[in-house]
This record gives C-alpha cells, structure tokens and sequence, in this order.
C-alpha cells in the first residue's frame, strides 16, 4: 500500500465517498455532487501548499491508478488553540481488509518524525463502529465524548487522542509488512 497527495482526477474517487448514502451514513448523509471538484481544487492546492495532508490510499503500488479511499491530517483552531484532527474513509470494495488501519498508521509514523502536528484528534461519531475500532487498534487513547461538526453537521462523536511520536501500536504501517 502507499498514500499519495490528492490530485485533480481524484474528483471521481471523491464523488464516491462523499455523495454516496452509505459512505456518509455516520457523517450526516450524502454531500451534493456539485460541490466535489471546487472541494477537490481546493484540496489540491492545500496539499501542494503543505498546509495539510490529504492523502489517496492506493492499495496496490502496482496499479497506481486504483484508489481505495483517502485519510486526512489537517489542524484547525479550536478555542484559539491550534489542534490537529485526522480523517479516514475507505470504499466499499476495499473494507474490512485492513486497510484504513494500514493507511492511518502510515499517515501517523510520518507525522511523529514532524515536530509540527503534536498530538493527533480524531472524532468518529459514536455509532462508527469501524472508525471507532480503528481509533482503537491504531494505539489511540478515549478522551471521552463531545459535539463536533462535520461539513456543517452536528453530530455525538467519540473524542480519541494520540501522539503519534510515542503511542502508534505497532509498525504495522511498514508496505513490507506482513500481510500487506
Ligand atoms: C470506517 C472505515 C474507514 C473503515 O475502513 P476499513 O478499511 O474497512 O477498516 P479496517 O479493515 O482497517 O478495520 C479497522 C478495524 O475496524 C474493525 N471493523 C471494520 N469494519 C467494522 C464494522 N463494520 N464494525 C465493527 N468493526 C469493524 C476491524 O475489525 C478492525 O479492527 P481490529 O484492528 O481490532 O481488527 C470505512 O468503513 C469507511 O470508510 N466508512 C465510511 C466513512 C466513514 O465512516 N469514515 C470515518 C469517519 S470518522
């Protein structure tokens, strides 16, 4: 597996994850199709500025073409205090497979060599069963739960925190380990 910076052709793979009903059942239901390529342009240019980390999940480094879903790092102000969040989402045809971990891992032990995000929020809604695990399995820790918002939402999440220069829980994020 490898990550890779979204680009412009990515508005197809965004259409799937973000206007899809099922893709979006834990995250206040579909977005409209027409916002897509202004989201997608926006978030090439904060990927090529380095102002945030919006990576494509390419499962097979040998087929570069297919992308499996994407994982965000990103930070923000909350309550004046800069804080970094990250995000996942994994399509269909990829779950259960392990591949979100795989892809969240990566994206944290790139993270933990920087001495730019500090610690690492993550906010599944309580019901993400999924997400919730993957928080879990990544070597997150519960913080609780809160009210977040979400492309103008408001939804019940779980609060999960890591450092991800200390807590990851296995290297498991290495493309050469086994069974990846
Ligand atoms: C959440 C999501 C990213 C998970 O992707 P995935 O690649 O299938 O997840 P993985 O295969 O890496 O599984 C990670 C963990 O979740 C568990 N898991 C996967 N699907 C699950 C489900 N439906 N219910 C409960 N646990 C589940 C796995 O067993 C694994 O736990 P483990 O490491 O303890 O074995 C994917 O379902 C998705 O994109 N959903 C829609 C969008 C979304 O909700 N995004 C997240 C917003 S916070």
């Amino acid at each position: 597996m490898r990550l890779r910076d979204v680009e412009p052709g990515d508005v197809g793979a965004y259409v799937r994850m973000r206007c899809d009903p099922v893709m979006m059942a834990e995250l206040g239901g579909p977005l409209p199709r027409e916002g897509m390529a202004a989201k997608v342009a926006r978030d090439v240019r904060q990927a090529a500025a380095d102002t945030a980390w919006i990576k494509m999940i390419i499962p097979d480094g040998s087929v570069p073409g297919v992308v499996a879903g994407s994982v965000v790092l990103w930070s923000h102000e909350d309550s004046g205090t800069a804080m970094s969040e990250i995000g996942w989402m994994v399509l269909p045809e990829f779950q259960g497979r392990g591949i979100a971990k795989t892809a969240v891992s990566m994206l944290l032990e790139l993270a933990g060599q920087q001495d730019r995000w500090g610690l690492v929020h993550a906010f599944p809604a309580i019901t993400n069963a999924a997400s919730n695990a993957v928080c879990r399995s990544a070597g997150f820790r519960f913080a609780g739960e809160q009210q977040t918002s979400f492309a103008g939402r408001i939804f019940r999440t779980n609060h999960w925190v890591i450092n991800p220069a200390t807590d990851l829980t296995t290297p498991n994020s290495r493309s050469d380990a086994p069974g990846h």
